[in-house]
């Protein structure tokens, strides 16, 4: 159960704010620097063949901020899809959505539908791109789903098990994240993934996102790597599974 590299790694990707300010310019610009680290991800996932990646790009409570950041952001979003898109398809990559689209323009649902279904034959790389998500309205959702499948008879209530949860929420039926990454210096979870983060290993650095680098992200794997992942066994558990024993 020692892990070597996590199979799916989830990301908030904060300090861009701070690291536009400290420069004297605008926050979009902090945004904007981002998208490099955000390719960089990417590519470093496909090469060492992680499953699947979780980027939290904007979440419900964001929505609250000034609204020129919101609309740059959002701007931001559709160019750099439209920008990548066909690069990250040749990479055999599948782009996958996760949040609330009916709050988004239509312009960006359109490139993300687009997107979606340009790349959904791809198996190289799951990424998916959390946009106006929450994670307490996404357990919500699953509830809710769950609840209209019981209403309308095509679900028992003690059906309702783990595994069928888990199957309702917004990433499915896909691996947990292995590994949590937040940059910026805060360690919270800030209502991302929060039924899918229950045994992830969460790693936090002082790194503001637009210089998260290729080593940044090699730190944060070698901190998974020596970590000891005990899903609420013992030690000693463990031990045992690692060497064989069980
Ligand atoms: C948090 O930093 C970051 C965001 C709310 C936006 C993240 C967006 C990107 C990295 C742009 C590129 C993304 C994609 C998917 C193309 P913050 O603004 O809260 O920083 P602060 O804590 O320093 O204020």
């Amino acid at each position: 159960m020692s892990a070597a590299l996590p199979r799916h790694v989830a990301i908030v990707m904060d300090g861009n704010g701070r690291w536009a300010r400290a420069r004297g310019g605008l926050r979009a610009d902090g945004h904007r620097a981002g998208v490099t680290p955000v390719r960089m991800v990417i590519e470093e996932c496909v090469r060492h063949e992680i499953g699947a990646l979780t980027l939290f790009a904007f979440s419900s409570e964001n929505w609250g901020r000034p609204r020129d950041e919101v609309m740059s952001l959002m701007s931001l979003f559709v160019e750099s899809l439209e920008a990548e898109i066909e690069e990250l398809h040749r990479r055999g990559v599948r782009v996958r959505f996760i949040g609330e689209r009916a709050e988004l323009d239509a312009r960006l649902r359109a490139s993300m539908a687009s997107s979606e279904q340009v790349t959904a034959a791809n198996t190289r790389l799951l990424l998916q791109i959390a946009l106006s998500y929450g994670g307490r309205s996404d357990i919500v959702g699953a509830a809710r789903r769950l609840a209209e499948h019981v209403e309308q008879r095509r679900l028992a209530a003690s059906q309702i098990d783990e595994p069928t949860f888990a199957a309702a929420l917004a990433l499915g039926g896909i691996v947990d994240p292995d590994l949590f990454i937040r940059t910026g210096g805060e360690q919270r979870i800030s209502n991302f993934l929060l039924w899918n983060l229950a045994y992830t290993e969460l790693y936090f650095t002082d790194r503001l996102w637009p210089d998260f680098d290729v080593a940044a992200f090699e730190a944060a794997l070698q901190h998974y790597a020596a970590r000891q992942r005990r899903f609420g066994l013992s030690a000693e558990q463990v031990q045992a599974v690692d060497g064989g024993l069980v």
